[in-house]
């Protein structure tokens, strides 16, 4: 049987959709077949580049019977209104990080894609970087035995020109917050993904360098719910912009993962227990040269967005959910939208959340 050519929509073609149309060129059974935007001179200049026709109709682009996959990069809090249309229509959905802005929107997207019976796929793709890949490895392995602290820091900057440059960006209406809803997630995601559920959050939000309604800084103390604890940073005030980290200690050790790659990696099981005062780490590992980088540093950029491009067709063609369905990008949605709550209420807050809490 000839392979199938899957044919993917983009709609919102703004700063990620290149990102998505590289992916997309990149696999040889893929095709750009639509892009949309209400703004037809960006729908058109994406088609230009990458292939495929432009639409300011997103029910046009939906109508066409070779687009499989819907990539919904529009604004965050649009995602479930695109995302939904496009389950309606019987396309499979990758939705862009965080899945929305509230739960009751996730819900509904989810929602959609399995009264649809379509995949829905949500980027995080920094699960894919190598050092992520490499941490989770050595915690399925029980390498860290009981986990008893993580900590995700994510010390970012933006410009106030960044927040400018779109008039969605930094709304509450629209990106969901600041620095911990748009940046932070990311690294919400890999914390959640490596300690498991989060029970309780104490937190502290400030927008100190910005002229935006959402925070720019956001602080927050974790209970996990198997006892661990853990700390929460994300700033986008922190000029210019440190390498973001992941911590994660356990009874038999700790792994530190910055920017995707490994720095700090100490385990009992390889290196025995350590004197009564500890041994002090004497620095981190160097960045490791990325092999595919040289040849091709577009595609570099792309590879861990481009794992979960791949993954979705497998998990159409085995029929299987894919490798972050929306369940799984609800979790770190909902443990920032306690964080603002308890930021806002002064409460320590615990999850579940109601649905319908913002
Ligand atoms: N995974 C990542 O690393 C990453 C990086 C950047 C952005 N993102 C996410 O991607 C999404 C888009 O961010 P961006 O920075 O590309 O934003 P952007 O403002 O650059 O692009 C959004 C585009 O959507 C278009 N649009 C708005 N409403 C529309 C509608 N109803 N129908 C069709 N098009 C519409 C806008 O005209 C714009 O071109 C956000 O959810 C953001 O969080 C993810």
């Amino acid at each position: 049987m000839a392979e199938k050519t899957y044919g993917f929509a983009i709609v919102g073609c703004g700063v990620i959709a290149p990102f998505h149309a590289r992916c997309v060129s990149s696999i040889p059974n893929a095709r750009l077949c639509a892009t949309v935007d209400t703004v037809r001179e960006k729908a058109e200049k994406l088609a230009a580049e990458f292939g495929g026709e432009a639409y300011t109709d997103l029910a046009a682009a939906l109508a066409r019977p070779d687009v499989d996959v819907v990539c919904v990069c529009v604004p965050s809090g649009l995602h479930a209104e695109i995302g939904v249309q496009a389950a309606a229509a019987g396309k499979h959905v990758i939705c862009e990080k965080p899945i929305e802005i509230s739960l009751a929107a996730a819900d509904r997207l989810i929602a959609a894609c399995r009264e649809h019976g379509v995949k829905l796929q949500v980027i995080s793709q920094h699960r894919f970087d190598p050092g992520m890949m490499q941490l989770r490895e050595a915690l399925e392995a029980g390498r860290f035995e009981r986990l008893v602290l993580g900590d995700a820091i994510i010390k970012w900057y933006r410009a106030q020109k960044y927040y400018d440059s779109g008039d969605w960006r930094g709304t509450w209406a629209l990106d969901g917050g600041g620095a911990l809803m748009n940046q932070g997630v990311h690294y919400v995601d890999m914390l959640q993904w490596m300690m498991g559920p989060v029970e309780k959050i104490v937190a502290k939000t400030a927008t100190a360098a910005h002229d935006i309604e959402v925070e720019d800084i956001a602080l927050a103390l974790l209970t996990f719910k198997n006892g661990a604890l853990g700390v929460l940073q994300g700033s986008t005030a922190v000029y210019p912009g440190l390498p973001e980290r992941l911590e994660i200690t356990g009874t038999g050790g700790t792994a530190v993962v910055a920017a995707g790659q490994v720095k700090i990696w100490e385990f009992k099981d390889e290196k025995g227990e350590a004197g009564a005062y500890g041994s002090k780490v004497k620095g981190e590992l160097p960045a490791e040269p990325a092999a595919a980088a040289a040849a091709d540093p577009a595609a570099l950029q792309v590879a861990s967005h481009r794992a979960q491009f791949v993954d979705l067709i497998e998990a159409i063609e085995q029929d299987r959910q894919p490798a972050i369905p929306g369940e799984e990008a609800r979790k770190p949605l909902e443990i920032i939208l306690a964080v603002y709550e308890s930021a806002r209420t002064g409460q320590e807050i615990t999850l579940p959340l109601a649905v319908g809490a913002r």
